[in-house]
């Protein structure tokens, strides 16, 4: 009995993994790949669906891409993985990222009844620590330096006279 429950109990914390949210994060510039697995069979005639709120991102219908309603932010940026596709691999790879593009997306696999829910972080790239700034400072505090010790003889020699 109680195996039994503690069965429906694993069951359900798995069936909540796989229904989970994934969180990617991406440099704007940058590409990033928004994870879709399905763990099921996958079937000839392959159709899934990547949406951003409700813009279409990607479209693969009937086994072949379809991308004439592709919303115009995602033009040209974006690319999946049909070697993976018998895995049930329906990643998609977006590129050249934006701050346009933060939020949830979401992969339909309707077959499988199956939805993949991602959100994506789009970070600023971090500011490079700028050398000639770097040098600038490190100069100045050599001169101050140079300026101490110069005053220290200076003050020896006033000193000895
Ligand atoms: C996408 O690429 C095609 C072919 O390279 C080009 O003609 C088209 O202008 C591009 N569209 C956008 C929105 O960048
Ligand atoms: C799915 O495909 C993408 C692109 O090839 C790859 O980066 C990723 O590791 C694959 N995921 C799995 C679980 O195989
Ligand atoms: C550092 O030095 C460069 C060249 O001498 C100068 O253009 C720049 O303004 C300096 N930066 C700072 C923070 O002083
Ligand atoms: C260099 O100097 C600039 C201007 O005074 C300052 O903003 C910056 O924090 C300094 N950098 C370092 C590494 O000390």
């Amino acid at each position: 009995m109680i195996v039994r429950y503690l069965l429906v109990f694993l069951l359900t914390v798995l069936e909540n993994r796989v229904t989970a949210q994934e969180r990617v994060e991406g440099y704007k510039g940058d590409n990033a790949v928004l994870p879709c697995i399905y763990s099921g069979v996958i079937l000839k005639d392959l159709s899934f669906f990547w949406r951003y709120k409700s813009y279409n991102v990607y479209d693969f219908n009937k086994g072949q891409e379809y991308l004439s309603k592709q919303y115009p932010q995602f033009k040209n940026r974006t690319q999946v993985f049909p070697s993976q596709f018998e895995k049930g691999n329906f990643s998609l790879l977006l590129m050249d990222l934006k701050d346009l593009d933060i939020g949830e997306y979401k992969c339909y696999y309707p077959e499988g009844r199956f939805v993949q829910k991602v959100i994506l972080q789009v970070k600023e790239i971090l500011p490079r620590t700028d050398a000639s700034q770097l040098s600038n400072n490190s100069t100045t505090e050599e001169k101050t330096e140079i300026n101490v010790l110069l005053l220290a003889v200076f003050g020896v020699i006033l000193h000895a006279v």
